[in-house]
């Protein structure tokens, strides 16, 4: 759009945005941001928009995963690799179903504000402002690191420059290794699931041994050793996502530098909300979170003003609404999809419909609700005719208990044991691999030979 500027949003309405007490503060952050270089490059953005695309034609599927929050506390070299290395093996296992090429997108190198329930948190009598990620305020209790600071927003930045000069590193490193397909189920000693993925795992070497006695071996096949592997965010914090933007000098459009991908979540979806505004100029492809609250009409002027030419892989329709509800949201959305013939890519989150407070008091997910939710948005697809184009999920590479459930059964006792994340609970390193392969299941049930994913 010609007439876009940048600094549009700021004459729109805005929510779950802090108010920064020190105004010159912000503007000298501000001012900084907006020397330093963009973290991506405009050609990136686009050849994730066009491998979008394919997803939306189901001739590629989209894992898009990674904290619900990163945490300057936690940022670690191994937390990263754990996290990026979890994704490949995912992303291996979904390739085996799916048969098309896997979309890799880290909630990653940018994640970190986070919109709120309630703007206050009240803890025996006390209350303070809520935290909103490590971008803006802090999680202890105190007043003094309840109040937000523009500062924050630099070592966010240099968190993310950090993140994604890393995760480009292990891109080229062979990472995952898909020869180690046996070594990923070990974990997975029990049970019927536990025979089914070994079982699939078994097919997956079968493979490999065919291609390597047809010639191809890691030496040849260059895509065996390295990946694509995408960022992405809520662009939430609209200073923040300014103060990054910058003008493509090839296409004369605006990119958002902060990362690959940028998304509006259920809270800041407002048509004529400044998060739509600033999310309707950049040239990256941009998701936008459905809720149960998603009306027909106003998906149909979303999809307008954040997809006005209508491209493939610019608008990621990102559903979330619990399991068991999408058969009541999800049709009412795709209708009118199909009712504007709009281009869109439907992805799947089942994490943030399935949230739950255990009876001892932690916030967790039940695994069962989230796989559940992935067969209700496949389902619905199904009879539809439309495709299920990827799947979007709170994770992280390391062995922590914060969603119960899955083979080696995470219970409402052992929440305690090792909770670490900073806002919403993620599945582990071996939930997220279950759910993979369950996943992958789905997605060769959806295939019969020789039709495309497309037809059925
Ligand atoms: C999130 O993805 O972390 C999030 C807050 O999601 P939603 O906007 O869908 O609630
Ligand atoms: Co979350």
């Amino acid at each position: 759009m010609s007439d876009w500027q940048k600094t549009n949003w700021r004459n729109k309405p805005r929510v779950q945005m802090p108010d920064y007490l020190d105004q010159d503060a912000l503007h000298s952050v501000e001012a900084q941001l907006g020397k330093y270089p963009p973290l991506v490059f405009a050609g990136e953005a686009r050849r994730l928009k066009s491998q979008l695309g394919a997803a939306g034609r189901g001739e590629a599927f989209l894992l898009q995963g990674g904290d619900c929050a990163e945490s300057f506390e936690q940022f670690s070299a191994d937390g990263i690799r754990d996290t990026f290395k979890v994704m490949l093996q995912m992303a291996m296992v979904l390739t085996y179903g799916a048969k098309v090429p896997v979309v890799k997108v880290g909630r990653m190198a940018g994640q970190f504000a986070k919109p709120r329930s309630a703007p206050t948190e009240t803890i025996d009598g006390v209350e303070l402002p809520s935290y909103r990620g490590d971008i803006i305020n802090e999680l202890a209790f105190t007043s003094d690191a309840r109040i937000p600071d523009p500062k924050k927003m630099l070592q966010a930045y240099t968190q993310a420059a950090a993140t994604l000069n890393l995760i480009r590193a292990f891109s080229t490193g062979g990472y995952a290794d898909v020869h180690q397909v046996h070594a990923w189920t070990l974990g997975f000693t029990e049970g019927e699931k536990a025979e089914a993925y070994r079982d699939m795992a078994n097919r997956i070497t079968d493979t490999l041994d065919f291609m390597k006695a047809a010639g191809v071996t890691k030496d040849t096949a260059h895509t065996l050793q390295t990946v694509e592997f995408y960022t992405s965010h809520e662009g939430l914090l609209l200073e923040y996502e300014e103060a990054l933007t910058r003008l493509d000098s090839t296409s004369g459009k605006w990119l958002a530098g902060s990362g690959h991908m940028i998304w509006i979540g259920d809270r800041t979806r407002q048509p004529d909300g400044a998060h739509v505004e600033f999310c309707s100029g950049v040239l990256n492809p941009i998701g936008l979170k459905c809720g149960p609250t998603t009306t027909a009409e106003d998906l149909k002027v979303l999809m307008q003003k954040l997809n006005p030419e209508n491209e493939e892989g610019k608008l990621t329709l990102i559903a979330r609404f619990g399991a068991g509800k999408a058969g009541e949201h999800l049709p009412r959305l795709v209708q009118a999809v199909k009712e504007e013939g709009a281009k869109v890519t439907w992805v799947c989150d089942p994490m943030h419909g399935n949230t739950i407070k255990s009876a001892t008091g932690y916030k967790t997910r039940p695994f069962d609700s989230v796989l559940r939710e992935v067969r209700d948005f496949f389902g619905v697809h199904q009879a539809e005719g439309t495709i299920p184009g990827g799947v979007h999920f709170e994770m992280t590479g390391q062995d922590v208990t914060e969603c119960t459930g899955g083979v080696r059964d995470v219970t409402e006792e052992n929440l305690s044991d090792r909770y670490h994340t900073a806002c919403d609970p993620r599945l582990n390193a071996d939930q997220s691999l279950e759910l993979a392969f369950l996943v992958a299941e789905e997605l060769s049930r959806l295939r019969t030979p020789g039709e495309s994913r497309a037809a059925i």
